[in-house]
């Protein structure tokens, strides 16, 4: 199919601000030093984004940032890294989002200015770019208030016009779980991590969950944090593990992994290869702090394989 994207990512934009070190507040106007302070891109979507964008895929972006600047700092960095920002949405009534990443050894704390991240209406999405992209992505659907009504509506238009699409729900804040029986069937692959996948199939076990899952989609992904990865598609259960690394953090691992699965996705491989390459990007991504310094390029990703 020749169209110009190989992925519509439509999603959040907002940057991250990692402060990492003796990272406890402590209040009564107490100053304490941190050991360092990123700013870095932010966003479960956009991570998304420029990591397929540095796998070698043509990414699009739809959402929506103010015109501050964190917004800018986003923009800026999506064009860096090879994504079509031509269709975001800068509006200058609304406040770019922010999470501050709290990052103590191997846990981390997170506080999140929603801002501009709920803002995109599935209307907002021009008919004109569902064309020219093979395949759409929508991370973060709990976090896009103004998105989800419209979602299933979005999937039925995107699937008649010839994509295929993927979802990954990441975390429910209110841990309802809610909306997704009608979005499910009309997804081609979904991207959840272990504990959202049992919440999500209401078990304790991920197998069962993924099994059940895989009634619905046509290929289910679950992330497992160091432990690798679980896919199934129909009958066909694959299991594969992560890379031994040394961790910095795992802040955008789940959607690094999503890049590099939906890399191998498009490519026509073989569920197993695409888990593989899905596993690799997300590890990788963990040698580096936040999500996106430490995306590997394709070629250092097969070197993996
Ligand atoms: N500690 C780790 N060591 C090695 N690889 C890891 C580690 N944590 C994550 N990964 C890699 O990243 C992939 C996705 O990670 P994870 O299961 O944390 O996804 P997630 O929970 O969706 O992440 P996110 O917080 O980004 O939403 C895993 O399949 C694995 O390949
Ligand atoms: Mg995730």
């Amino acid at each position: 199919m020749s169209r110009k994207y190989d992925i519509l990512v439509v999603g959040e934009i907002n940057p991250d601000l990692i402060l990492s070190g003796d990272v406890e507040p402590a209040f009564g106007q107490a100053e304490k030093v941190v050991e360092s302070a990123v700013l870095t891109v932010g966003s479960s979507s956009v991570i998304f984004a420029s990591g397929a964008a540095r796998l070698g895929l043509r990414v699009a972006f739809i959402g929506k940032c103010g015109d501050d600047l964190f917004g800018r700092f986003m923009l800026e960095e999506m064009r860096k890294r090879g994504i079509d920002v031509s269709y975001v949405i800068v509006d200058p009534c609304l406040s770019t989002g922010l999470t501050v990443i709290l990052n103590k050894g191997n846990d981390r704390a997170m506080l999140t200015f929603p801002g501009a991240i709920g803002a995109l209406r599935a209307d907002e999405i021009p008919t004109d770019l569902l064309r020219q992209a093979r395949h759409l992505h929508v991370a973060s659907y709990f976090l896009q208030d103004a998105l989800r009504p419209g979602l299933p509506d979005l999937f039925r238009h995107a699937r008649a016009l010839g994509l295929t699409i993927s979802l990954d729900t990441n975390y429910d804040p209110a841990e309802r779980w809610e909306g997704l029986d009608q979005l499910l069937p009309l997804t081609d692959v979904f991207l959840p991590n272990a504990a959202e996948a049992c919440a999500l199939m209401g078990t304790p076990d991920v197998e069962v969950a993924a099994l059940r899952l895989a009634r619905i989609v046509r290929v289910v992904a679950v992330k497992q944090g160091a432990e690798g990865a679980l896919g199934v598609q129909g009958e066909q259960i694959v299991r594969v593990p992560s890379l031994p690394v040394a961790v910095v953090d795992t802040v955008g691992a789940g959607d690094n992994f999503d890049a590099g699965f939906l890399y191998g996705y498009l490519q026509g491989w073989p569920l197993e290869k695409s888990l593989r390459l899905g596993t690799v990007c997300g590890s990788l991504s963990t040698r580096a702090a936040g999500g996106v310094a430490g995306q590997p390029t394709l070629e250092e990703a097969l070197a993996y394989l």
